[in-house]
């Protein structure tokens, strides 16, 4: 009898506890109405304080870069912090440069909203836009790499640039209780502004490529937002090389059916890395773009071909195959997609061979 009273107290104390502690919570998060000023009152509006900022921004309906969609990995998030948002968080730190401190930059996906608050974007932001569309293809390009086609439905069109990227919504799924956005390149002829391809490699245990490879069907309606990214071609006649692996194919393609369109004479190579054949793909369409774009070359590698496979391209990692065919890239141009591994193994390599650092543009997936 004495041990169900002990208990009984206890749990009511407990209770009581929680309740307090859920009042007082609610009492000290209630940050109220707050306002927040962009680039100098271009824009004001006024939310709710207690989200992030990147939440309460596109809650506005601005879009900031966001591929870790808010975890604070992938230091896309940027802008500046001009007033309120409180002192820099550990969690930023490793994200920003010191010049970019003293300039007060921040992480918005950190930054709680808790004050009335002045930030800076980037004008180009404002141009960056909600679409929603229907997937019509889903095809393998490889054991673990998918093309998803989709048509534009609300708008119903989208003007980017070869080498820009979207913000791809993951909705809830049983195993993913909160929706995600993550970044894929456009892979797509900037000229068909209905349609839009991604290639999507999975990442075993991803949420967001487990919903695309294992969840997505034909037909359903998806959420993205863009276009994002400075990674596009420059406009000087400089050869441009461009190194990829994977799904960091995808940017090239939209470049590639970009360059049959304007038939320039820039000489292009693409060295494209695989483990062995069945991580490669496209290769019949890479000959129709040779034939297709005047000073065009694709130069496959395979780091590990199986004997059985009749492998005759380049073999070994794509970092080596491209030593071995310059000298001398002081004049040159590179353009690299891939594991963040693999950008800074290929950025070694071509300072080596003597190409100045500002000629080397990369997407680090
Ligand atoms: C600018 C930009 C463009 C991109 N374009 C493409 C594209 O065109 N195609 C494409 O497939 N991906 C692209 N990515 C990567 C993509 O945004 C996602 O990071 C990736 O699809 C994994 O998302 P997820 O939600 O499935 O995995 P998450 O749930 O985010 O990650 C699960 C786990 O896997 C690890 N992980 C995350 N990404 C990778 C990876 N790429 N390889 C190995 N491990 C990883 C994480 O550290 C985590 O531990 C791009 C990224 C950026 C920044
Ligand atoms: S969204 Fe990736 S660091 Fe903020």
């Amino acid at each position: 009898m004495v041990f169900f009273v002990a208990v009984g107290t206890l749990c009511a104390i407990c209770g009581a506890l929680a309740f307090l502690l859920t009042l007082a919570d609610r009492y000290l998060n209630d940050y109220g109405l707050c306002t927040i000023s962009i680039n100098a009152g271009e824009r004001v509006f006024t939310t709710t304080g207690g989200d992030s900022l990147l939440t309460s921004l596109s809650q506005e309906q601005i879009f900031i870069p966001s591929a870790c969609g808010g975890r604070g990995s992938c230091g896309l998030c940027k802008l500046k912090v001009l007033g309120g948002g409180g002192p820099l968080l550990p969690t930023e730190t490793p994200h920003l440069e010191a010049d970019e401190i003293k300039d007060r930059m921040r992480l918005s996906c950190q930054v709680k909203v808790r004050e009335d608050m002045a930030i800076e974007i980037p004008e180009a932001l404002f141009s960056v836009r909600e679409f929603r569309a229907c997937v019509t293809e889903l095809t393998p390009l490889t054991h673990d790499i998918q093309l998803v086609r989709m048509e534009l439905i609300d708008p119903e069109t989208i003007d980017f640039t070869p080498g820009a990227y979207v913000q791809l919504q993951a909705p809830e799924y049983p195993d993913s209780p909160e929706s995600v956005y993550r970044a894929y390149s456009v892979a797509s002829d900037p000229r068909d502004t209905r349609h839009l391809d991604l290639i999507i490699r999975r990442v075993p245990g991803g949420i967001c490529t487990t919903w695309v490879f294992d969840h997505l069907t034909v037909g359903q309606r998806v959420t993205f937002n863009g276009p994002h990214g400075d990674f596009e071609m420059s406009d000087t006649e400089s050869e441009m090389i461009f190194i990829a692996g994977g799904s960091g194919m995808a940017p090239f393609l939209s470049m590639l059916l970009d360059m049959v369109q304007t038939q320039t004479t820039r000489p292009a190579r693409y060295f494209f890395g695989a483990v062995n054949r069945r991580d490669m793909f496209y290769l019949d369409e890479m000959k129709e773009f040779e034939a297709k774009i005047p000073d065009f070359k694709f130069i496959p590698a395979l780091s590990n071909p199986e004997e059985a496979e009749g492998w005759d391209g380049e073999t070994g990692l794509v970092t080596d195959v491209v030593k071995a065919h310059y000298r001398d890239c002081s004049d040159k141009e590179a353009y690299l997609c891939g594991s963040p591994g693999m950008i800074d193994a290929c950025v070694k390599v071509l300072t080596g061979l003597g190409m100045p650092e500002e000629n080397i543009f990369f997407d680090k997936f």
